[in-house]
């Protein structure tokens, strides 16, 4: 077993280096290859997804990935920003299946940013659409008024589409999912207006007659995002498109008390996966070691669970995640009266002992 180790950018080298730490405590038999991503291969080797880097994601099992982006690197051309070895590693590997998980820990409950009966046990799972949609989609670009074009002004577009077989995948990965939870699944659109989203509505209800067991329920995506703060609850498992899953699944990670504690999967058909945690590279706080580092050190269990085919070691290391909280301890993020803050190593420290 072969684990490619991608720290990235901004705090994404110290979270990484946490969940290393922990991974390598479990004593199993994987490999651990590091190479560079992001803005720091681009200071490395002039590309944010050198060929190297590449290569090593293709072939391991599973894909560590901290996390990519800093505002300097904003003027760059677009081929060269950093969020551009994401988005290839997603498209390369074909990792069309996003899991973000958004579960609200019992002692993180007073963190979040709704009254606690709203949140406590809240257990939902959003399932993105990753490798289509508006972020892929052909043609995209800038035509400029000088060119001759309609309508006669500057302008740039975007294409969203998406292919029946696109849709059907995703659609039984979600039912897949829900049969194993709650049995329902919220299919988030826009059907009211897109001719898209139209269609993804149709493929999912057609897809759901191989699903009757799991109930299904279909929801503009403007009433989903009310709905997430006002009664995210009533949710189970939620499926949508590339860029509606971007924004919903930042959404909820606030339910949950901090985007820090959020993990994410992203598999192929081939249950190779890309782990990371749900949050971007903080440039902000990056090298102040105080980042939160659980949710790359819970994608490690995901990882765990969904590639490496070692669900015990991936249930130890949430109990451990569970056993800290419980014990107080708080990055700076979910800190708050009562509790003891600490820095990202010592979080680290704090899961790598309560493995026992
Ligand atoms: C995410 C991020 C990425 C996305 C960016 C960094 C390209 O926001 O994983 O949610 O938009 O998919
Ligand atoms: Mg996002």
């Amino acid at each position: 077993m072969k684990i490619a180790v991608l720290p990235g950018d901004g705090i994404g080298p110290e979270i990484v280096a946490e969940a290393v730490k922990v991974l390598k405590a479990l004593n199993l038999k994987f490999e651990l290859e590091t190479a560079p991503v992001g803005g720091a291969a681009y200071e490395a080797a002039g590309h944010p997804l050198p060929e190297s880097t590449l290569k090593l994601a293709k072939q391991a099992d599973a894909i560590l990935f901290g996390a990519v982006g800093d505002w300097k690197y904003d003027t760059l051309d677009r081929p060269l920003r950093p969020e551009q070895a994401i988005l290839g590693l997603r498209k390369h590997l074909g990792l069309f299946a996003n899991f973000r998980p958004a579960i609200c820990y019992e002692q993180l409950v007073g963190a979040s940013s709704l009254k606690p009966e709203l949140v406590a046990g809240l257990d939902i799972l959003i399932i993105r659409e990753l490798t289509g949609d508006i972020y892929f989609g052909q043609p995209r670009g800038r035509r400029s008024a000088a060119d001759g074009h309609f309508p006669g002004a500057d302008e740039a577009f975007d294409t969203m589409r998406y292919t029946r077989p696109e849709i059907e995948r995703i659609a039984r990965v979600a039912f897949e999912a829900a049969r194993k939870r709650g049995k329902k699944v919220t299919s988030v659109d826009k059907a009211n207006v897109l001719e898209t989203f139209q269609f993804w509505k149709d493929v999912v209800i057609e897809t759901h007659r191989d699903y009757p067991d799991v109930e299904l329920q279909h929801m503009y995506v403007d009433n989903a995002a009310m709905q997430l703060v006002k009664a995210p609850k009533a949710f189970d498992v939620i499926v949508t498109g590339n860029m509606f899953g971007d924004i919903l699944s930042d959404e909820a990670s606030m339910l949950t008390g901090s985007i820090g504690m959020l993990p994410s999967a992203s598999l192929n058909d081939k249950k190779q996966g890309l782990y990371e945690p749900s949050h971007g590279s903080a440039p902000d706080i990056a090298g102040q070691g105080v980042a939160n580092p659980l949710a790359t050190i819970l994608s490690a269990a995901m990882m765990l669970r969904f590639s490496l085919n070692q669900p015990e070691a991936a249930d130890r290391i949430e109990a451990a995640v569970k056993k800290v909280l419980a014990q107080g301890l708080r990055t700076p993020d979910i800190h708050s009266a009562g509790t003891t803050r600490v820095g990202t190593v010592q979080m680290g420290d704090a899961v790598l002992k309560a493995l026992g």
